[in-house]
């Protein structure tokens, strides 16, 4: 490792864009106008099943300022966007009359001011010709879809296993719908110039919210410009193009002036997404001695009428979680009239962990084997499936040093046995094996002749601190200071780069920042290749070392030159290269690719009385492979585990079984962490650089969350004696 190496990755930097930020400064996409703007606002749907029988639109057309009120019967036809790979887009909005979800739209209000088309929006009447909606997962009428993801696994004979088994877990977990609530209310801005559109959106996927927008309108893609550089947070609901972005778009096309939409609070419980709800059965078998023997993981989770399925495989962690010879799992869709879900921090394994993790928990009390001490002796020390080394596994460093941070080996091993005045005490733990994935992305890199760099991607920063990391790496690699590099995100007229999602944006972003950095010392030494005044004329890059803003001779440091150098006398304002990565396969490199992994330790107090659980401190120890940023990486690790507190305690979006109506869609009444329900939050990284991918890193963005609901389930049970497999527990489950 170089000099810089050490300082400028590792311990990290402040955010680059933190200033910024905290000045207001940073332009999110509600900060964006244009002038002669107007504003859009959306009529929802009081109904979740039917059709539209008529809208009479007159009041709202007559009211101040409207220039538009936009209803099925005059909305243009657009297009569904183009599938994505990993799911399809949502359907558009506006094309036909039948109803299949509360808060669908129903119609758009354009006005001269928000508030003014907010008021004429109240005066638009819609009246319905309503059905009977589906909603509960086991209404007979529901529609299911068997291996949505093709997901399913099998090895071994369960059956059998289960049969034979010494100890048998057969329990059920349920989880909620939770909503991701974003900060950043969602807000596109679409301005067209002739068939030239240009979107400003909060979006995880520029690249995905050109080509739905293109296809929708029928316009090249080439012409759409997406711009999101600033994003108030996404945790999932920014990786599809909704409703909205799409009615903006045909809003400012009807009323031929540049249009902002921003959804409301309630409206982002309806309209961009949620973690749908699950109901899980597991199975385990196990000897008496610990030894898994069959894990049976079934899951079924609602999905909308009106669309494909979204990535969820909630029981894809119980195939590759633990080494066990016999293993089934399953994921099953039912078809509601709810909206569309999404992805939301830790799609699936969020889910798919409470219930597996429970489930150990409960094994390890049946045959008195420790918690920690049962997930050792079952450790995957290969990939199960696949039978190939991990590319890298600190898992069994995770258990050792949370156990020993938090003090595990103190707790007495009965539950309810620990009692500090009213309170009972409980420690409760869990292990996280998170799947993660790295996507093919592009980059660009130059270096000027002030000796800076400026390194661009269509990526977008959703706050993980991409803008920083990227700065880093790139000052790494190029041998700068990282005051001198400069990062451009979230515009699609730069390279293409895949979605902000998945933990994976630094390993895809960070791997074609690696590479056009290396292609750009190329391009320097091509440029010199034939230079006699160059100290590095004919040398070969493995040759040379970047470094103070210097390309030198590893054999001999002192011999080298400068970017700028060789820029003046070549004459040349700037160089320019183009790099892009894409991962590699388990085949190519003979490793499975490792996911991070966790451990996570947490104590609660629980009023004896009451019921009232209060977490009291919850240690996480990671294996995220490298770490370019300590600092930026906790705060992931740390925001993600108040989500999960919020998983555990809080979070549950309730929907009225009579009218299908979202019932707490609002932030006073859905609840989520509070600084008061966060206590201290201990993070400790471990691990190796990861052997598959040239940065080495794996993902911090979502692991955070997930493990954080079962290990204080676990310790709410230690405390208590009282096993509540359904989330969130709340203190009415302890009574
Ligand atoms: Mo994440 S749910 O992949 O944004």
């Amino acid at each position: 490792m170089t000099t810089i190496e050490r300082t400028v990755l590792g311990a990290g930097i402040d955010r680059v864009d933190g200033a910024q930020k905290v000045a207001g400064r940073a332009p999110y996409s509600a900060d964006v106008t244009y002038p002669g703007m107007v504003h859009a606002v959306l009529v929802r749907s009081a109904v979740a099943a039917g059709a539209i029988a008529g809208i009479d639109a007159s009041a709202a057309e007559g009211a101040p300022g409207v220039l538009a009120v936009i209803t099925p019967y005059n909305a243009p036809r657009v297009a569904r966007g183009p599938d994505s790979g990993f799911w399809r887009q949502p359907p558009p909005p506006l094309q036909g009359l039948d109803i299949v979800h509360h808060g669908q739209y129903v119609a758009v209000v354009v006005a001269d001011s928000r508030e003014r088309a907010t008021d004429a929006a109240r005066h638009v009447a819609v009246f319905y010709r309503p059905g009977e909606p589906i909603l509960a997962l086991d209404d007979p009428r529901a529609e299911t879809v068997r291996d949505p993801f093709g997901s399913d696994q099998t090895r071994g004979d369960c059956a059998a296993a289960l049969a034979a088994a010494d100890v048998v877990i057969d329990a059920q977990y349920t989880t909620p719908d939770e909503t991701n609530n974003p900060m950043g209310l969602f807000t596109t801005v679409a301005a067209w110039d002739g068939e030239r559109l240009t979107v400003h959106d909060a979006t995880q996927w520029p690249a995905g919210t050109r080509a739905a927008l293109a296809g929708a309108f029928g316009v090249p893609e080439e012409g759409v410009r997406v711009l999101a550089p600033y994003v108030g947070g996404g945790f999932g609901a920014g990786l599809r193009v909704w409703p909205h972005v799409i009615l903006a778009a045909m809003a400012a096309r009807m009323v031929d002036r540049p249009v902002k939409l921003g959804l409301t609070r309630p409206q982002m419980f309806t309209g961009v997404g949620h973690r749908p709800a699950t109901v899980q059965r597991i199975r385990l078998g196990a000897r008496r001695d610990g030894m898994l023997t069959a894990i049976e993981h079934e899951s079924v989770q609602p999905s909308a009428v009106n669309d494909d399925n979204i990535v969820e495989a909630v029981t894809q962690v119980s195939a590759v979680g633990y080494a066990c010879p016999n293993v089934t799992t399953r994921d099953i869709v039912r078809r509601l009239n709810v909206p569309v879900p999404t992805s939301m921090r830790g799609p699936g394994d969020a889910q798919g962990h409470f219930a597996l993790e429970c489930a150990l928990d409960e094994l390890a009390y049946e045959i008195g084997v420790d918690p920690v001490e049962l997930r050792l002796r079952n450790h995957a020390d290969v990939h199960p499936g696949l039978g190939l080394p991990w590319s890298s596994k600190a898992l069994r460093e995770c258990y050792e040093l949370g156990a020993e941070q938090f003090g595990w080996w103190d707790r007495h091993p009965t539950p309810r046995a620990t009692r500090r005045g009213d309170l009972l005490v409980g420690y409760g733990m869990a292990g996280v094996s998170f799947f993660w994935f790295q996507q093919p992305c592009a980059a660009r890199a130059s270096v000027d002749r002030e000796g800076r760099a400026f390194v661009r991607s269509a990526a977008t920063d959703i706050g993980t601190g991409t803008y920083t990391v990227m700065t880093q790496l790139a000052a790494e690699r190029l041998g700068l200071p990282v005051d001198r590099v400069r990062v451009g995100l979230g515009d699609t007229d730069l390279p293409r780069a895949p979605m902000q999602g998945g933990s994976g944006m630094t390993a895809s972003l960070g791997s074609a920042v690696h590479d056009a950095a290396a292609k750009l010392i190329q391009a320097f030494l091509d440029l010199v290749a034939g230079d006699i005044a160059s100290p590095l004329r004919g040398r070969r890059a493995e040759e040379v070392l970047a470094e103070d803003g210097r390309l030198r001779l590893r054999s001999d440091p002192a011999c080298g030159e400068s970017y700028r150098e060789i820029l003046e006398r070549h004459d040349l304002a700037e160089l320019t290269a183009d790099g892009s990565a894409a991962p590699a396969t388990p085949q190519e490199l003979g490793l499975a690719p490792a996911g991070p992994f966790a451990a996570r330790f947490a104590e609660v107090h629980v009023d004896a009385d009451l019921g009232r659980v209060r977490l009291a401190r919850l240690v996480s120890v990671v294996d995220a492979g490298r770490i370019l940023n300590a600092k930026t990486a906790r705060s992931q690790i740390i925001g993600g585990t108040v989500g999960g507190i919020g998983m555990a305690l809080l979070e549950e979006t309730v929907t009225d079984p009579a009218t299908g109506r979202i019932v707490n869609g609002t932030l006073g009444d859905y609840l989520v962490a509070v600084n008061a329900d966060v206590p201290d939050l201990d993070v400790t990284f471990v691990g190796e650089p990861d052997r598959f991918n040239p940065v080495g890193v794996k993902g911090v963005g979502e692991i955070g969350l997930v493990g954080v609901a079962p290990a204080i389930a676990n310790a709410i049970f230690h405390a208590t004696g009282r096993r509540i497999r359904s989330l969130p527990v709340t203190l009415d489950k302890l009574l």
